[in-house]
């Protein structure tokens, strides 16, 4: 049942076709103080149309409005406030809520749409950094969030696999490298040899030149830098699954950079063909200037490829495979404009379908307040956050639960689904300071919080001992109240999440919907045995199923004890 549509049916009756009820619907605000009601509609817009007073309209209208869902509508000034029926309809909400199970708040459509992710896309023989983690998990959320507002979702791990970036290595491999210790740990002794290469140059910078001739032989296939680039690929991508295994995040393919090695010419031959290419200082380029863009690098004076032109290519690619209906990046903000340049091309290129495709950006992290990078050292390795994290919660769960059973499974849990909430409870787009120690708390906004909430419905649910609910009659009091309205602001967070491709509207929303828990359990005493304990259990389980629900879109477990 939508409620705010049912007030918007009335009033539109009420108000005689003055406005309709889609208007109305979007006048509608939820009052943030208890007195206020339930839903309030303004009259102001009215005031001209009617020729009369907001208050006067108020007052007019409120005393035609009645429905057993509402309690009492009332003018309050220029509003008129609808209270609900608390008691029918959390016997609704609730009901509804135990009947789809974690179903609740799927969007259901007729027509089959399919969405591509190109998330978490690490740079091969790198390790893994926290702006991938923030891809990784934004990517697998908006996944989880899309499938539950009815899309196929494909995820797709853009691997940094190929580059100029790999003539270095070859160089600095055979120069410094040692192939057990490579072999060892790969990420670490990749970077290292990494960075020993950006020390040397400075002293040797005939290096650069070594380097790039090695792509060069990588690029024409020669057989010895085909083999170390084989052997690079495999052992990062070994040590990058451990990371996704321990995340709990799959993907559909790891089609990277290289793969489209062969799929370059298409793209060059059908520029030429719509006139698109023209010469640049000896690149090959698209020209932008008409939108103030600078423009599109296609091909180097060498022929070599760029960036760019692989990301065509896997457009292209993308879109005859998966024929999606949306297509999202989810690639720090610094690429913003590669990605406006790389869809403009496709725009020009006359691929209508262009207009699906969107750059879903996302701020830094940052530690002491500086940016965490990767290139010089200054790094944190995420496999060690992710053990660290594992490792204090652990400790965490001892303190509070020295008895718990399978404690390390339930540090896992809670270690790692810290670090993702931390990540995902933040706006997209803001900045936010890495802290281990805030992430894991069990108070505040943090992802412990909830798991801890859950846990906390389940061990009254235990205690109680029932498992039928159809007796549950909904409830009136106000602390219950709260937990009623978040819960059925459910559906339509899971709407506006994917809208804005925005999984910190569930995470903020499990927040919400844990403190309303929380207060209620602080102010009720669930278990007395009285003629509302199948009630109150039955909201219990409302918020159990709810709050599961949405730490899984997150991409967060939820441990049954802790
Ligand atoms: N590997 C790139 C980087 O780490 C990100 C790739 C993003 N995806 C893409 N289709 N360009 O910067």
């Amino acid at each position: 049942m939508n409620y705010e549509l049912l007030y918007s049916e009335h009033l539109e009756k009420a108000l005689n076709g003055a406005l309709n009820k889609i208007e109305i619907n979007a006048l509608i605000e939820k009052p943030h103080y208890a007195d206020q009601g339930d839903l309030a509609f303004p009259c102001f817009q009215l005031a001209k149309s009617l020729r009369k007073s907001p208050v006067n309209i108020a007052q007019e209208i409120a005393p035609l409005i009645q429905h057993e869902l509402f309690a009492k509508v009332e003018a309050n000034g220029p509003y008129v406030n609808c209270f609900l029926n608390k008691k029918i309809v959390s016997k609704q909400i609730i009901e509804t809520v135990l009947n789809k199970g974690k179903d609740y708040g799927n969007q259901v459509s007729d027509e089959e749409k399919t969405i591509v992710i190109d998330c978490s896309s690490p740079n091969i023989a790198k390790p893994f950094s926290m702006g991938h983690i923030r891809s990784t998990m934004i990517g697998n959320a908006i996944g989880n969030i899309a499938q539950k507002n009815g899309y196929n979702a494909i995820k797709i791990n853009h691997l940094g696999d190929w580059g100029t970036q790999f003539g270095k290595l070859i160089v600095a491999y055979k120069r410094w490298g040692v192939e057990d210790k490579v072999k060892l740990n790969p990420i670490k002794e990749l970077l290292t040899l990494y960075i020993k290469f950006h020390e040397e140059v400075e002293k040797e910078p005939q290096l650069e030149e070594e380097a790039r001739s090695w792509f060069k032989k990588l690029e024409e296939k020669n057989e010895e830098a085909q083999e170390l680039w084989e052997w690079f690929r495999e052992e990062s991508l070994k040590e990058f699954k451990m990371v996704y295994d321990l995340l709990g995040v799959s993907f559909d393919s790891f089609n990277g950079e290289a793969f489209y090695n062969d799929k370059m010419d298409r793209i060059i031959t059908l520029l030429e063909e719509k006139k698109l290419l023209v010469e640049s200082e000896g690149a090959e380029v698209v020209d932008l200037s008409e939108i103030e863009l600078p423009p599109c690098l296609i091909r180097k004076s060498d022929g070599a490829t760029l960036y760019a032109t692989r990301d065509l290519a896997a457009a292209l690619y993308r879109k005859e495979t998966y024929d999606f209906d949306k297509a999202v990046y989810v690639v720090g903000g610094e690429q913003a404009l590669h990605f406006t340049q790389v869809f403009t091309v496709l725009n020009k290129m006359g691929y209508e379908w262009s207009k699906n495709m969107e750059h879903v950006p996302f701020g830094l992290i940052l530690q002491n307040g500086k940016k965490m990078s990767t290139r010089k050292g200054k790094i944190v390795l995420l496999e060690k956050v992710i053990e660290e994290a594992i490792t204090l919660a652990n400790q965490n769960i001892t303190d509070k639960n020295p008895n718990l059973k399978n404690k390390d499974e339930v540090a896992k849990m809670v270690g790692v689904g810290a670090i993702i909430f931390q990540d995902l409870k933040n706006d997209r787009m803001n900045n936010f300071e890495f802290s281990l120690e805030q992430m894991l708390k069990f108070e505040g906004e943090t992802g412990p919080y909830v798991q801890y909430s859950i846990v906390r419905t389940n061990s009254i649910l235990e205690k109680a001992n029932v498992t039928d609910f159809q007796n549950q009659e909904g409830l009136h009091d106000e602390y219950s109240w709260e937990i009623i309205k978040n819960i059925q602001a459910f559906p339509d967070k899971v709407k506006r999440s994917f809208e804005q491709n925005e999984p910190s509207v569930i995470a903020k929303y499990t927040i919400d919907l844990a403190q309303a828990f929380n207060k209620y359990y602080g102010n009720t005493h669930i278990l007395t045995e009285d003629d509302q304990l199948v009630s109150r259990l039955a909201l219990i389980k409302s918020v159990s199923i709810v709050l599961v629900e949405g730490l899984r879109l997150l991409g967060i477990r939820a441990p049954k004890e802790m």
